[in-house]
């Protein structure tokens, strides 16, 4: 666990190296209250931690300043059974989806993780060492390209910010997805709005239809899942 505290509390001492400081409360108490306060400090995860600080970097790609929590992650993985083949995870982060897919039993070695984000991907090379990786950017995915040409996967599961991604974006990547998947297989796409982030245009040339499977409300911020599949 890392404690935001640490990170400001340098700069707290050096205001008080005269042992008084502006408001006028001695070293002394000072420490009473320092003391008091570590109690109620809420501690940051590592994951929150590396989350929050990408998001710094990257706001738009990182599109959330907190990791999904468990309840949002138990409802985009709640269709995957251990033995019904490959998934893919797209935008994977700090592995919130990752460990709820690995917790429905699906062996390590059939998942495939794709990433950008140099802090996420050392992360999750550390922790999934038996999940394949693609260290890669998403828009460049094409239907005709391996492996999405010939993956037969059970389902796709979509942690990207793809309503601010673009239409030629979420073309590429819809397109890609759907040809990735075997017959009667889905992709699964969560948003913080309240419509399917995928522009209706593409879902209706693509031949898909979007259904909304449920919402975690106490996500923070509350989000629902949409499921995208063959009309
Ligand atoms: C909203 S976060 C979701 C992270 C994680 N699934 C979760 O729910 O906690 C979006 C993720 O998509 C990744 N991402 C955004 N744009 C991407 C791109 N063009 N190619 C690959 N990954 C991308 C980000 O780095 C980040 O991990």
């Amino acid at each position: 666990m890392v404690n935001i505290r640490s990170a400001v509390t340098p700069l707290v001492s050096q205001s008080q190296s005269s042992g008084q400081n502006d408001a006028g409360v001695t070293s002394t108490q000072h420490n009473a209250l320092d003391s008091q306060q570590k109690d109620s400090v809420v501690p940051l995860s590592v994951d929150q931690t590396v989350f929050f600080k990408t998001w710094l970097k990257r706001p738009m790609r990182t599109g959330a300043v907190v990791p999904s929590g468990n309840a949002l992650a138990r409802l985009i993985t709640s269709d995957i059974v251990p033995n019904g083949g490959p998934v893919i995870e797209l935008g994977p982060g700090t592995g919130a989806f990752t460990r709820s897919i690995l917790a429905k039993g699906l062996p390590e070695d059939k998942l495939t993780l794709v990433e950008n984000s140099p802090d996420f991907t050392a992360l999750l090379r550390q922790r999934f060492p038996k999940a394949q990786l693609l260290e890669m950017d998403v828009t460049r995915m094409r239907m005709w390209d391996e492996p999405w040409n010939n993956m037969q996967a059970q389902a796709v599961i979509s942690g990207l910010p793809l309503l601010t991604m673009g239409l030629r974006a979420q073309w590429n990547v819809v397109g890609a997805c759907m040809q990735s998947l075997r017959a009667g297989a889905a992709m699964y796409q969560f948003t913080y709005m309240t419509r399917c982030p995928i522009e209706p245009t593409i879902l209706s040339r693509l031949g898909l239809k979007a259904e909304r499977i449920g919402s975690a409300m106490f996500n923070l911020p509350p989000a629902s899942v949409y499921r995208i599949s063959k009309r």
